[in-house]
């Protein structure tokens, strides 16, 4: 199988966004329409905050959308005062964990070291881990962005990493939350580059699926899921309208 032609994830990072009610009624909606287009050519993923994971998982058992956690503590457990391990999200039926996201890093102070500890957390809980990495507009426009790339690649991607447990999101900074996007060119050669170095440094790299992430919504999905080397969404605020998300889906699945 081509790289390209890696079943695409669709992921919905909701952020700091919901409620009981909010979780009940969205994951209702999309599990309604997953199950009258069961053979939809993409997997479905929710990342609901940390109080409302159990809640999705139940919600979703026996359906295909999964769900999952939107970060973890690098240990399974011990004396770190509000934070939520990997364990504790597979406990409550979480099967993905978004780790290192751009918010994170720029609220939390979190470095790639740091990142790659939560991956590795993600992978020994049995969670498929997501890495996100993307260059800020500063340094997209001194023409670092590959650099950029590289090196938060590097240093965020544990060594335990295989396509079953690893998930690549390039997310670039300035595109989040702010109605712009790059150009598919820019996306297809900035996923080009991930592909390379996945390849260099894993067997199967090439199956390894590389996820867009940065205001994407129903009307831009046509065009930025077809790119070459994007295999699939994380979405943010259009995660939050099953409508929406939805229209992502069917786009990147090409139904
Ligand atoms: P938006 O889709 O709201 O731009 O957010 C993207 C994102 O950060 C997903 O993790």
């Amino acid at each position: 199988m081509s790289a390209s032609r890696l079943r695409p994830l669709i992921a919905g990072n909701w952020k700091m966004n919901g409620s009981r009610a909010q979780t009940e009624a969205l994951v209702q909606d999309l599990k309604g329409r997953l199950a009258s287009q069961p053979g939809l050519a993409a997997d479905l993923l929710v990342c609901p905050p940390a109080p409302y994971v159990a809640q999705a998982a139940a919600l979703t058992a026996g359906s295909a959308l999964a769900v999952g956690g939107q970060d973890c503590h690098a240990k399974q457990s011990g004396a770190h005062t509000g934070d939520v391990s990997a364990a504790m999200l597979a406990d409550a039926g979480g099967r993905y964990v978004i780790v290192g996201h751009s918010e994170r890093r720029a609220d939390h102070g979190e470095g790639s070291e740091l990142v790659a500890a939560k991956a590795k957390a993600a992978h020994e809980a049995g969670l498929i881990a997501i890495v996100c990495v993307g260059e800020t507009e500063a340094e997209r426009d001194r023409g670092a962005t590959l650099d950029v790339i590289s090196s938060q690649l590097e240093g965020s991607v544990p060594a335990d990493a295989e396509a079953a447990n690893l998930v690549i999101a390039y997310e670039p900074v300035w595109a989040i939350g702010t109605g712009r996007t790059p150009t598919p060119e820019d996306v297809a050669t900035v996923h080009a580059h991930i592909r390379g170095l996945l390849k260099a440094w894993f067997k199967d790299g090439p199956e390894m699926r590389i996820l867009y992430g940065g205001s994407v919504k129903g009307s831009n999905a046509g065009s930025l899921m077809h790119v070459p080397e994007v295999n699939g969404a994380l979405v943010g605020g259009a995660s939050l309208k099953a409508e929406e998300f939805w229209a992502i889906a069917l786009a990147a699945a090409g139904a």
